[in-house]
Formats: structure tokens, sequence, C-alpha cells
């Protein structure tokens, strides 16, 4: 395994919030790190300093090596940083496959130039990406709903859809802020199997859960965060046993 994702001494704060106090974390190919703490922790925050939501304050983070300070959101997902949103922001009024439309780059149906003067091209990528959406939704077993209005599936669905729509670009870091959250049956099995099958494929997966047995099942190792700081690393067993832990997260 080699390490992808690579954050060093981050900083991050709001005022008098720390929201990520010297977090150093690597990310290894074909790994899912689990991230786990309780609300509030800095773990959506963590999510925000990676793909260029939040600047950092200080430290650095690199992907492959090479440094995503300065770098806007648009260009760490050129580089490979993926991900989901914990509040999913699918476009409710458009269909699943749109919402999958909307994510690749450099989309060229999206220019009347290109339309008018590269027809042919135009069409060419548009149906590429059309059947690279489609696959993604295959692999799902959501290919039945691609039509369907996002408003009109169920929430375990949507939770897919926001997984498929960071697939599309195929970023090798992929990051998944609470993917399990309010979902069940088959979606759930399905969104293991995804998750699984991605990190087996050579991805870094960084998985913010509080679902246990999900994290338990998924993760070869894990990070404990509270208050922006990092309290607790290691393999799932040796977190979940923990004395920190389960004062501060289970509260007992
Ligand atoms: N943009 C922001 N401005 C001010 N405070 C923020 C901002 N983003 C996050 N926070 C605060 O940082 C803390 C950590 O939030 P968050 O990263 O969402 O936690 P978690 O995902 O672990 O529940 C919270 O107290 C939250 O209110
Ligand atoms: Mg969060």
């Amino acid at each position: 395994m080699s390490t992808l994702i690579s954050l060093h001494e981050v900083c991050k704060s709001f005022g008098g919030i720390v929201v990520a106090d010297h977090i150093s974390i690597d990310i290894q190919r074909g790994e899912i790190l689990g991230l786990i703490g309780p609300n509030g922790a800095g773990k959506t925050s963590l999510f925000n300093l990676i793909s260029g939501l939040y600047p950092v304050d200080s430290g650095t983070i690199t992907v492959a090596g090479q440094s995503l300070d300065g770098l806007p959101l648009y260009q760490r997902a050129r580089l490979g940083v993926a991900r989901t949103w914990q509040h999913m922001r699918l476009f409710a009024s458009m269909t699943v496959l749109e919402n999958l439309l909307v994510a690749p780059r450099d989309y060229p149906g999206e220019q009347i130039s290109h339309i008018i003067f590269r027809p042919q091209q135009t069409r060419t990528t548009d149906l590429a990406l059309h059947e690279h959406a489609m696959a993604i939704l295959h692999r799902m077993n959501l290919q039945g709903i691609a039509h369907t209005h996002v408003n009109d599936i169920t929430f375990g669905q949507q939770k897919l859809v926001g997984l498929a729509r960071a697939l599309m670009n195929d970023g090798e870091c992929l990051l998944l802020d609470e993917p399990m959250a309010g979902v069940e049956g088959a979606a759930y099995e399905t969104m293991k199997t995804i998750v699984r099958e991605e990190a087996a494929a050579g991805r870094a997966v960084c998985v913010v859960e509080h679902n246990v047995s999900f994290i338990k099942d998924l993760c070869n190792s894990a990070v404990f965060m509270a208050s922006g700081k990092i309290l607790e690393r290691g393999s799932v067993d040796t977190l979940l046993s923990s004395k920190t832990l389960a004062d501060l997260y289970f509260g007992a």
C-alpha cells in the first residue's frame, strides 16, 4: 500500500472554536479509514478542509504527493478528491441520472459553443458520460430509477445517489460523510459492497460514521476525534475497547 492522502499538522479554527488541532493522518491506497467521534468533533470540517471548502489556517494536505494548498474545490476534485455530503445536497427536482451528469469535469455539452462547433465530439462525450453514469447506477441496482426525480425515491436510494455522484469523476480519494445514517435494508448492503469495491480498486477511503458495525465490518483502522483533536488511532477493535472513547463517545 502507498500513501495517497496525507494531512500534516493541519489546524483550523473559527473564532474560539478549534475544529482541527494539529491533525496528521495518512490514508493509504486500498485502505478504508474510519473517522469517528461525537457530534461537533470536527469530522465534517476535516472533509471540508481536504476538499477545499475551508482553507487551512496552517499545516499541509497532499494527494499523491501534491500539495492542495490554495487550490479551489474544482482543482482538488481534478486531483482526485471526491466526497459525499452528510446532508446529501442532491438536486431534488432533477432525476437520478441528471444528478450524476452534473458531476463530471469538462462536460462539453455545458458549453453552447461546443454544441454548435463540435457537435460530434460533444455527442460522443455525452454518450460516454451517460454510459458511465448508467454503469454506476447498475452497480447499485438503481438503473430502474435513473429517470425518477430524486424527490420520489427513498432516503436510502438518495444516499446511494450521493455516493454514485461522488464516483462519477473516478477520484482516487473518497471521503464519505455518514453514508449509512438513516440507511437500512438493501441500500445498506449495497453501500457496504460499493465502499469495499472502491477500496479494492485502490482508492483511499475515509468514512465518517456513527454506525459501529459498519466501521467494524469495513475499516482497516480508525481515528477517534473530539474537539478538533485526534485522541486515539489504531485498529477498530483497539479503539472500540478504549476507555477514552467509551467515556467521550458512548458516555459510559
Ligand atoms: N464554517 C463554520 N463556522 C463556524 N463554526 C463552524 C463552521 N464549520 C464547523 N463549525 C463548528 O465546528 C465544530 C465541528 O463541526 P463539524 O466538523 O461539523 O463536526 P462533526 O462533523 O464532527 O459533527 C462545530 O462546533 C461546528 O459548529
Ligand atoms: Mg459531521
